[in-house]
């Protein structure tokens, strides 16, 4: 911990008047003393003028050093003036971050606001172990009670909820002895832990999903140069899977370049208004024969046109294509698949929503897994998504989609009965008080 300093350090003192200024008033005073000389009588008019001259030259050639740049003051040594230990708490109260302040014998002696917000009041006096459940902090503090300058030790707590945290331990008083102080200010790095973690993750499954298909292709290639070189069937065999796996790596690339361009946009709302119906239908039907290759009907219910959200088109779609693509895949056991459009009122002064349901009859989805479906690369059944061409990005792109259009993805599902995928929006311009709300912008 550095403390602020009030002194102005080595910074040079001035004198006050600019020089040019300062050496006009001196030769004027010089001028009028030989005056007076000259009128006394004590020098004659010609030896006073060329005196005054002559001194005037001296004087105005030396004056940078005699008046102008000196300075008036030695440099001050860096001190803390009138620093006490009402300073040093009103200090620790400042910090953001939670911080203790102990003494020798590892006994608080003070928290500030956040630390009590974090760890709940400490009585005065109690001992820090029971304080801080974390041994590499007491043994911290002990090795600078020591003298053996300051320590920073990480830490990790597990109760109420999982926590990272590092513990900043350093001697903050300059006596020794009962009354000396130590800090222990704390940092909590879980959030930074968290997003290494996700970046590591996100790493790692990226290049796994990209190695397999790869391995499979080098698998094929080397053996049709080898020991399938004269075989024509084998050949016609390797090739459709080979161009299966390397379009499943062209689509994994461009879902990656899909997620990364969205989180780009993402603080910035889409800047036009587009109606949700046409959107649904056109992907619908995009999906018909992928639909009818599994057997799976697709039944298209707009209850209300236009409905109409500030959003952007290509994106909406990717959103739809990615719900009802998953509603054929995992629930074709189910036969249909339902997309409803239709507009819900909400409560106090909010617009009303313009939702979007993708409903199928397959084989639903484990509670457990609905709150991570989101997650990037997260998939159920890893073998099964893969062997249906996934890639466990496509409701991480929907759920990034709908972050950006200030926007929801509700997941409702029971085993054996399927799942329903809603999305809500805010309706855009329109009827009634409520749709007012919304931002009025130009229509697409
Ligand atoms: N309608 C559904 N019914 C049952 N499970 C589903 C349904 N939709 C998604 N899931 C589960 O959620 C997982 C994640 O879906 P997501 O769309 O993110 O990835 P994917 O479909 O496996 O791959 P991709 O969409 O990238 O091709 C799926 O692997 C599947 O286990
Ligand atoms: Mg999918």
């Amino acid at each position: 911990m550095t403390l602020p300093s009030e002194s102005s350090g080595s910074r040079e003192a001035r004198p006050t008047g600019s020089p040019r200024l300062r050496l006009a008033v001196a030769l004027g005073a010089m001028a009028g003393l030989f005056l007076l000389l000259m009128l006394s009588g004590a020098l004659h008019p010609w030896i006073a003028v060329l005196s005054f001259l002559t001194a005037a030259a001296v004087v105005s050639a030396a004056w940078p050093v005699l008046g102008g740049h000196i300075p008036a003051t030695a440099p001050t040594p860096n001190v803390i003036a009138g620093t006490d230990r009402s300073d040093l708490l009103a200090f620790a109260e400042a910090l953001p971050d939670p911080c203790l302040l102990v003494d020798r014998y590892m006994r608080v002696r003070h928290q500030n606001g956040a630390a009590a917000e974090l760890l709940g009041k400490v009585e005065s006096t109690q001992p820090l172990n029971f304080v801080l459940r974390a041994p590499e902090v007491s043994e911290a503090v002990l090795e600078v009670v020591k003298g053996r300058g300051p320590r920073v030790v990480t830490y990790f707590e597990k109760v109420p909820v999982d926590r990272w945290f590092e513990a900043t331990v350093r001697r903050v008083t300059r006596e020794q002895g009962p009354q000396e102080l130590f800090l222990v200010l704390l940092r909590d790095l879980t959030e930074a832990q968290r997003v290494e973690r996700m970046r590591a993750d996100f790493v790692a499954n990226a290049s796994h999903e990209l190695r397999t298909p790869l391995a499979s292709l080098i698998g094929f290639i080397e053996t049709l140069q080898g020991p399938a070189r004269n075989d024509a069937k084998a050949r016609e065999r390797f090739l459709e899977v080979m161009a299966v796996q390397a379009r499943r790596m062209s689509r994994l690339i461009d879902d990656l370049m899909s997620l990364s361009r969205i989180e780009l946009k993402a603080h910035m709302r889409p800047g036009t208004v587009v109606d949700l119906a046409p959107i649904v239908e056109h992907v619908a039907e995009a999906m018909q024969p992928l639909a009818a290759g599994q057997g799976v009907e697709i039944r298209v219910e707009v209850r209300e046109r236009p409905v109409q959200v500030v959003g952007d088109r290509d994106e909406l779609a990717q959103v739809f294509q990615n719900l009802i693509h998953n509603a054929v895949k995992y629930g074709h056991s189910g036969g249909s698949v339902e997309i409803e459009l239709r507009r819900q009122a909400r409560g106090g002064t909010r617009p009303e929503a313009a939702v979007v349901t993708v409903r199928d009859h397959g084989p639903g989805i484990p509670p457990e897994h609905i709150p991570r479906l989101t997650e990037r690369f997260y998939r159920v059944d890893v073998a099964s998504s893969r062997d249906k061409g996934g890639t466990g990005l496509g409701l991480a792109i929907v759920k990034h989609i709908m972050t950006r259009h200030r926007g929801q993805l509700t997941i409702e599902s029971e085993v054996g009965k399927g799942a329903a995928f809603s999305v809500f929006l805010d309706v855009a311009g329109g009827r009634g008080k409520d749709v007012a709300a919304a931002t009025p912008m130009a229509a697409e």
